[in-house]
């Protein structure tokens, strides 16, 4: 926890309106998050009472649904589920109608939406802030709880190596960014065609830059050796779902395995769930003595409150 008590000490920034990317914040503010985190994760504090949230959702969830529902009863504040998978947002009303009506009513809308541009409208039409729960380019709760999670291990996140496996997508582009904010080494083995997004690639390299991170990609799993953790995620993300079988054939030689773990020296077993057995990871190594799945579902809790009190203020 040793950057987390830092953090502490850091001084409090203004932090932006808005949370659709990892990259919104800088290496500071993220240290702010994790610290408040840590003492919410401790003792539960009153920071959102009076708070409503509503959660606006294009795609399934089990840990972000609860973990905001639950996080925002933790600290006062009131979820509110709007589910949007039968009809995307802007088929009833425009989007922008969407966020200037619920402006009017709650002070903070989370959104899963298969479309990183209907969280862009959201934002640019909403005076109240946006979190991104999801989407096809970020996932960056989940990166915020992960890192999080690996610094609760004791490990330091500016020396950090963290390998990822599997799409270079959502999950994998957030992942990316925080560690490139961190300075941290990160490798990330796709299928050839799979890599994350070019543009994404070259805004984590910029801001490598500054803060010294080396950000490798590749296409096999020997690049993995001597990283600290290996994280995945699923082959075929929701609304891909067509695409399982051929996606299967295609990743089956980045299944990580008990011989890839102790092959590849690796300790830690990261993974956004939900998990396909016997697919992306065997049950050995998700609920081997390396898996950090669980720690990584509560942390979204703690992470979430605490960058819901910072952007409210
Ligand atoms: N990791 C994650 O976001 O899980 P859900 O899809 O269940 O919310
Ligand atoms: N890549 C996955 C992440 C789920 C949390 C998806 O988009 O479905």
């Amino acid at each position: 926890m040793l950057s987390i008590a830092k953090a502490q000490s850091a001084p409090l920034s203004e932090f932006p309106q808005h949370f659709l990317s990892v990259a919104d914040l800088s290496r500071e503010q993220v240290l702010e998050v994790f610290a408040l985190a840590a003492e919410l994760k401790q003792k539960a504090a009153p920071l959102l009472a009076g708070k409503q949230a509503a959660l606006l959702f294009e795609k399934p969830s089990l840990r972000t649904r609860v973990s905001f529902e639950a996080g925002l009863s933790r600290l006062g504040g009131h979820a509110i589920y709007l589910d949007h998978q039968a009809q995307r947002l802007g088929a009833r009303e425009a989007v922008k109608d969407y966020a200037k009506n619920l402006e009017r009513w709650v002070d903070v809308l989370v959104a899963r939406v298969f479309s990183h541009k209907t969280l862009a409208e959201l934002a640019a039409h909403s005076r109240i802030p946006v979190v991104n729960a999801l989407s096809d380019q970020e996932h960056p709760c989940q990166a915020l709880a992960d890192f999080f999670t690996l610094a609760e291990q004791g490990l330091d996140l500016g020396s950090l190596k963290l390998a990822y496996v599997g799409d270079g997508n959502n999950v994998c582009q957030s992942l990316v960014l925080l560690a490139a904010i961190f300075g941290c080494q990160m490798t990330v083995v796709t299928p050839w065609g799979y890599e994350p997004d070019a543009d994404l690639m070259l805004k984590a390299g910029d801001i490598a830059k500054a803060s010294g991170a080396v950000i490798k990609l590749g296409h096999d799993t020997a690049m993995l050796a001597g990283h600290d953790a290996v994280y995945t995620d699923t082959w075929a993300s929701m609304g891909q779902e067509s695409e399982h079988d051929d996606r299967v054939r295609l990743f089956s030689a980045l299944q990580v395995n008990e011989k890839l773990m102790q092959g590849q020296g690796l300790k830690y077993f990261m993974h956004c769930l939900p998990a396909h057995r016997g697919e992306e990871v065997t049950d050995a190594v998700i609920d081997g003595p390396g898996s950090l799945v669980y720690e990584q579902a509560e942390n979204r809790m703690h992470v979430q409150n605490a960058l819901l009190a910072l952007l409210l203020g």
